[in-house]
């Protein structure tokens, strides 16, 4: 019997793309789904469809950068299903793009909110109720190849995804001796709507100057880059595939690898010139104290 049978699993994000094809791939394994989502009308389409396979979900409406709601969407969840094993953070937006002379405020608040916020309201509410019943669990945060390395136009985005990484790694050693397992999901291009992620933005978090349409070609270089992505299909599956061999970092594009792997070679080069260099010569064999 699968690991996952029977057990719950809250999918922020879930209505479409890359959450509903995760929601898909973990009631395949007989897992409850809640379906969290802001877009409510998705919300229910995408329900109607899990509930035709077979599976068993409950759709709830959220704003993941709304801490209160994470909480309504809790309690939901456990008057429907008793507990929950598996908070997935997948919401996520791809924000403004173009060169940084041209940020504005609101549109990095909005990628912040919804792609840093977000993610830590999940497992802030979630972590607390995984840990109640003492079955154990599994966060799973939703990163991008984006924060593996620097997206040149994509400041706000790249940040928050490499903070999602980092938040990862910090919760799974946090996390391991409480029986939680914590994974960050890294796809490069994947054939959803995120070049489209306006159609969920809030008034207050519109900028209040258009960003001016000749530095916007990186935008549209995204689209095509996304349509031209893998089938989002695969990654629900590849996701419930990592989580069998206990992943950390699941990764989809394994094309890559070499980039991560030059970024790498760069740190250690770096790290090799500060290794020589007479000004830290006393450091470089001192003793590491870590937490
Ligand atoms: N598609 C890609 O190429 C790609 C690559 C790397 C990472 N990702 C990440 O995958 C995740 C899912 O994106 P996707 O590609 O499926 O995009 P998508 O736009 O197709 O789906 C995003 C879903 O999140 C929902 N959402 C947006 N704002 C929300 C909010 N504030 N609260 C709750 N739900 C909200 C949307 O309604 C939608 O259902 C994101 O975190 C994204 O950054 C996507």
């Amino acid at each position: 019997m699968s690991q996952f049978a029977d057990k719950t699993a809250i999918i922020s994000g879930g209505a479409e793309g890359i959450g509903l094809s995760i929601a898909k791939a973990l009631g395949e394994q007989k897992m409850n789904i809640v379906l969290a989502d802001i877009d409510q009308k998705n919300l229910e389409k995408a329900s109607l469809e899990l509930r035709g396979s077979g599976i068993s979900v409950l759709p709830v409406t959220l704003d993941v950068a709304d801490e209160a709601q994470w909480h309504d969407a809790a309690q939901q969840a456990i008057e429907r299903f008793g507990k929950i094993h598996m908070v997935v953070n997948n919401a996520g937006i791809g924000g403004d793009t173009g060169p940084i002379q041209n940020a504005q405020t609101k549109g990095w608040q909005w990628a912040l909110d919804v792609n840093l916020m977000g993610v830590m309201y999940g497992a802030k509410v979630m972590v607390p109720l995984i840990k109640q019943h003492g079955e154990g669990g599994w966060i799973i945060n939703v990163a991008s190849m984006a924060g593996m390395g620097g997206i040149p136009y994509n400041g706000a985005y790249t940040a928050t995804k490499t903070a999602v990484v980092a938040l990862s790694e910090s919760w799974a050693a946090e996390l391991q001796s409480k029986g939680i397992k914590v994974s960050v999901l890294c796809p490069a291009f994947v054939q959803t709507r995120i070049y489209d992620s306006n159609r969920n933005r809030p008034l207050k978090y519109q900028n209040d100057t258009a960003t001016p349409t000749n530095e916007d070609s990186f935008a549209d270089k995204t689209k095509h880059l996304v349509e031209n992505g893998i089938d989002v299909s695969i990654v629900g599956k590849r996701v419930v595939e990592a989580l069998n061999d206990g992943e950390l970092y699941i990764f989809t594009h394994p094309n890559y690898r070499a980039i991560v792997q030059r970024r790498f070679q760069a740190i250690d080069a770096a790290f090799e010139r500060a290794a020589q260099s007479p000004l830290l010569e006393q450091i470089a064999n001192q003793k590491l104290d870590m937490l």
